[in-house]
């Protein structure tokens, strides 16, 4: 496949057949990831490779108890990290500039980048990936188990391995209601409607279509799929809590001077 078929072709895989992944073709597929365009060059993030069972099981609480981080072969989380730099930095008698909001966002934009290549290097290659949000709203957890010294935040983290499933192409909003052309064009009541119109029933079914999920939504008293992303899904008390936490692992981690 092309880059671009690969590309379209992407869906996230939430289960796995246990076949392992063979080290030559993970070294191949972080080899391509670490290609990724990195700010000065600087290359600001660490991987981890989780793959012990052991590990992977104290992960899934910090998961939110997602089954594929046991199910999957293997977890891969990414790491802003300026703690290897900094290190560089002082055996060179070099001021260290990067413990602040800026080398985070730095090293984060470095981390990021680098992840979405090796998810596009790995379904290359036939591998199925499912990112994980918990990675970053309960990165003290992550950070804790995976030994994180200071300096280093975990931002991203996906599930890899061979898919044991082969879902639908999720929808995406219309191209026209992502891109401006020049300048920002701002949105008249009536194009958001017709930018959401699709995804107001593809979403409200999908949701439905999970009894859990279902529920809640019912008991929710919630009647559209906008209610269901900020009533149910992303509530002003669960957003706010995980801000305060993310900020204070960012001070503990030496990153708001
Ligand atoms: C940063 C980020 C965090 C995500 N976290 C989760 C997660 O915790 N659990 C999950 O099942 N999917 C997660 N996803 C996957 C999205 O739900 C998925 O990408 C989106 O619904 C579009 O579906 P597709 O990837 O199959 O096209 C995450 C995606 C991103 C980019």
């Amino acid at each position: 496949m092309s880059v671009i078929e690969t590309i379209h072709q992407h869906r996230s895989i939430r289960k796995y057949k246990p076949d392992p992944i063979p080290d030559e073709l993970l070294d191949e597929i972080l080899s391509a990831g670490i290609r990724a365009s990195s700010s000065g060059n600087m290359q600001a993030f660490s991987i981890v490779v989780t793959r012990k069972r052991k590990l992977r099981e104290q992960l899934y609480k910090a998961h939110n108890d997602q089954e594929m981080v046991l199910e999957a072969p293997l977890l891969l989380t990414f790491c802003a990290d300026f703690h290897r730099m900094r290190q560089w930095l002082s055996i060179s008698q070099a001021p260290d500039n990067f413990d602040n909001f800026m080398g985070f966002m730095v090293a984060a934009i470095d981390a990021i980048l680098v992840s979405q290549n090796v998810a596009l290097a790995a379904e290359s290659q036939g591998l199925g990936i499912c990112y994980l949000g918990s990675t970053l709203a309960n990165c003290d957890q992550v950070g804790l188990l995976l030994k994180l010294p200071v300096n280093v935040v975990p931002v991203v983290g996906f599930t890899l391995g061979y898919p044991d499933e082969n879902p639908a192409l999720r929808d995406r909003l219309p191209l026209e209601g992502l891109v401006h052309h020049e300048t920002y064009q701002d949105y008249r009541d009536e194009q958001i409607k017709e930018i959401y119109r699709e995804r107001e029933i593809k979403g409200w079914d999908r949701y439905m279509s999970y009894p859990r999920v279902r529920q809640m939504i019912i008991d929710a008293g919630v009647d559209n799929l906008a209610k269901v992303y900020t009533v149910v899904k992303y509530t002003r008390e669960t957003h706010g809590e995980l801000s305060h936490k993310i900020l204070n692992y960012l001070h503990e981690q030496d990153f708001m001077n």
